[in-house]
């Protein structure tokens, strides 16, 4: 497989040790998209670390070199800018684009030309559960439609700590587990953009944007960071409670969105695809 990542941070370096630990064979090329002015050092920092991860490796920071690497699948890693640098012209050129920002889908216009994209050239955006699980079943309900979907993040008080949470209550004195925003899952990605992945996989694998509730919660006794959601539809009813915990190099990130990912890359390459 000729892989792209785009980053070089916490989710693209863990991602890379996993493959490097669990892959039989080495990927044709790997090709790494950093920001422009960093690929010196990523370069000598990737090649110190992941020398044998594939015949050859890349790092590059336009669009333009990325797509003359011949990608087979690009995987973002990065950042919202990220998806709107790179997206629609990766997807344009027929190649399959992975997003771990799914948040930035939250952005209506940028969603529209991401699919448009895919649309023309056959490629596809592939939305990949991260941190939450059920994505499948909520997924496979969507057809029979009204879906009632409810989200929940809970994460302690200080886990909160610079986000808008901070103009409703005083993070470091709450005794109790206390909601703090409720509103659409459009609402609580554009107020809570870091806090706006799971909301948005939620909403665009079910009910959408304006009709998936979310309510975020600052919880003293929250053991890291839960992802709660319920599900009413004609067909079932279910809740799932996914206690995560934090990855190594960003304790925003919970670690289980990393082996998503992989999940994505080694369903591509294996016999079995599940
Ligand atoms: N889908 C999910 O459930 C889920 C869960 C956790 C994190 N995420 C998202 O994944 C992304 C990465 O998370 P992380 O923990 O690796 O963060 P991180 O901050 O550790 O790493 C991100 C890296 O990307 C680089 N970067 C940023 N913009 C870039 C650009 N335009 N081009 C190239 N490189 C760029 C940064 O310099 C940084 O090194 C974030 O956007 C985060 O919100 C998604």
């Amino acid at each position: 497989m000729r892989l792209a990542l785009i980053g070089f941070g916490n989710i693209a370096t863990t991602l890379l040790g996993l493959l490097q630990s669990t892959q039989k064979f080495p990927l044709e090329n790997l090709t790494i998209v950093s920001s422009p002015g960093r690929e010196k050092a990523i370069e000598a920092e990737a090649l110190a670390r992941f020398f044998d991860i594939a015949d050859t490796l890349k790092v590059v920071s336009t669009t333009q070199d990325l797509l003359a690497t011949r990608p087979d699948l690009v995987l973002e890693c990065a950042s919202h800018t990220a998806v709107k640098t790179h997206g629609v012209a990766v997807l344009a050129q027929g190649v399959d684009f992975v997003l771990a920002s799914i948040g930035a889908l939250s952005d209506a216009r940028l969603e529209l030309d991401l699919i448009q994209a895919a649309e023309n050239a056959k490629s596809r955006l592939v939305l990949p559960a991260g941190a939450i699980g059920g994505i499948d079943l909520l997924a496979a309900l969507r057809p029979a439609g009204n879906l009632q979907v409810t989200y929940r993040g809970i994460k302690p008080p200080n886990a909160w700590k610079g986000t808008k949470a901070e103009a409703q209550l005083d993070l470091e004195s709450v005794q109790e587990k206390t909601v703090f925003f409720t509103g659409t899952a459009r609402e609580a990605a554009s107020a809570f953009p870091k806090n706006a992945n799971v909301a948005a996989t939620l909403a665009l694998a079910g009910a959408g944007f304006d009709q998936t509730r979310a309510e975020l919660v600052a919880d003293p006794n929250a053991a890291g960071n839960i992802h709660e959601y319920s599900v009413t539809s004609p067909l079932a009813h279910y809740t799932l409670r996914v206690e995560n915990q934090p990855s190594h190099g960003n304790a925003k990130t919970s670690v289980s969105t990393v082996y998503s990912l992989l999940r994505e890359i080694t369903n591509r390459i294996g016999p079995l695809a599940i």
